[in-house]
């Protein structure tokens, strides 16, 4: 039960590193179960997430050392089929353990990730295609339970281009007999990043990165040693905050591809942002401008950075419009920036956020991770002191989030905070 308590107005100023991407990581562990051999992951974010699909793996029976930030994985033959239920139910992410155990094994028994506080994410995407790629599978009582015999290569036309549905048909498809076509697939830098790995296990993967991607299946998998790319979303984030606290940062490593459509959104808003090779210099300005948001899937603006975008846009002077088109209630952090001083009116997918608003700190609780990173920023900019709670969804996706902010000048400390349950 820990609380983040930030005593905002100082601008920030300073170099950070920036960590492994969280939606990669957690994709090539999955992957991982497609081979017998060893898999080593390079640099492994110390997050919530991670240790949580750690746990996953270790419940299915397969030898992981996680080691600074490196993980190596082997999954030898007497793999379980059944994923841990408490761990598979924390996170959604281990809904992609579902391809590759199919594909290995022919068989699987996963807990239903149900839905979350940003809307409902249903995995029908997921359990169609690899229905029809031959496996039989049951959704019900909570849990995915299914078998197949060998999966068959299908062409296969996702109705929306789901990230983790594409990823699981991609690791699926790998051991599966003859070819596979994803088409309207997801386009997202971390897919790009699976296929690298899965082709570096020896599998023949083409296309992604564009919405078309063609999988070769093969005979077997074998090990592999991958480092993962910088996370994008954690990057966008310190760019909010160097534009929130008129402060100058210096992000590195970042790939500056991946971040095309946030760069331009914060240009219009009158950030700065100088790009030198894999170092980004970025300096928030005296004014900031609003802005029209809509998000979408990559290339588009990314959902993911929704909520830090709206905390900015409370300082812009003007009003900013926010269309949420990804998750149908990705709002909830407006409820916390309202006591906060924010002026923001939703309508269901639409937001409108008057600008600009004097934001004071107050207690506030961090409803998602995405949420929690945005009234951290909130906090930095604000007057006085705000007090975050339910750190723990922040914890899931940030690495070393108020020992990173504080190395720039933040004013920002963990307190830990025994509840009276756990003292009975
Ligand atoms: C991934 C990211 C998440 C990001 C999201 C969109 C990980 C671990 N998480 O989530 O941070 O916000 O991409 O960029 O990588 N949908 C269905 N049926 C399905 C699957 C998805 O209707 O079977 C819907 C979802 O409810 C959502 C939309 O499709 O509205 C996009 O979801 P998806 O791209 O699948 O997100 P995730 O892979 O879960």
């Amino acid at each position: 039960m820990d609380v983040l308590v930030i005593e905002g107005g100082k601008p920030l100023s300073g170099s950070v590193r920036i960590s492994g991407a969280k939606n990669a990581v957690l994709k090539l562990m999955a992957a991982s179960l497609l081979t017998a051999e060893e898999c080593v992951i390079r640099n492994v974010p110390r997050i919530k997430d991670v240790e949580n699909m750690v746990n996953v793996l270790l419940g299915l029976g397969a030898q992981v050392i996680h080691d600074g930030d490196v993980i190596s994985i082997r999954a030898g033959e007497d793999l379980s089929w059944e994923a841990p239920e408490d761990n598979a139910r924390e996170m959604r992410a281990s809904i992609q353990i579902m391809g590759p155990l199919l594909a290995r094994f022919g068989r699987v028994r996963i807990a239903h990730p149900g839905g979350c506080a940003i809307g409902t994410r249903p995995v029908d995407l997921h359990v169609n295609s690899l229905r029809k790629m031959g496996a039989d599978l049951r959704d019900e009582f909570g849990f995915i339970t299914g078998s197949c015999t060998q999966l068959t290569g299908q062409d296969i036309y996702l109705d929306i281009p789901s990230v983790g549905a594409t990823e699981n048909i991609m690791m699926a498809a790998t051991l599966a007999k003859g070819t596979t076509v994803i088409r309207n697939a997801a386009r997202e830098p971390e897919v790009v990043e699976v296929q690298n790995f899965l082709n570096r296990m020896g599998a023949h993967v083409r296309g992604a990165g564009t919405d078309t991607i063609r999988i070769h299946g093969v005979d077997q998998l074998g090990g592999a040693d991958h480092t993962v790319i910088p996370d994008r979303i954690e990057v966008g984030t310190y760019m909010v905050a160097a534009a929130m606290t008129r402060g100058e940062l210096v992000l590195s490593p970042v790939i500056p591809d991946h971040l095309d459509m946030v760069m331009a959104k914060l240009r219009q808003a009158g950030v700065e942002i100088d790009v030198r090779g894999d170092h980004l210099r970025v300096r928030g300005p005296r004014v900031l401008r609003p802005l029209d948001i809509r998000t979408g899937p990559h290339p588009g603006f990314p959902t993911d950075m929704q909520p830090q975008f709206m905390a900015m846009l409370c300082l812009a002077h003007g009003t900013s419009v926010i269309v949420e088109n990804v998750y149908s209630s990705r709002f909830q952090h407006v409820e916390e920036l309202m006591p906060m001083g924010a002026q923001i009116t939703v309508d269901g997918r639409l937001a409108v956020v008057r600008g600009p608003c004097r934001l004071t700190g107050t207690r506030v609780s961090a409803t998602d991770l995405r949420a929690g990173a945005a009234l951290v920023l909130a906090g930095l900019a604000a007057e006085g002191i705000t007090e975050l709670e339910r750190v723990h969804h922040v914890d899931r996706g940030y690495e070393d989030l108020e020992i990173k902010l504080r190395g720039v000048g933040a004013a920002i400390i963990r307190k830990s905070v025994v509840s009276a349950e756990a003292l009975v």
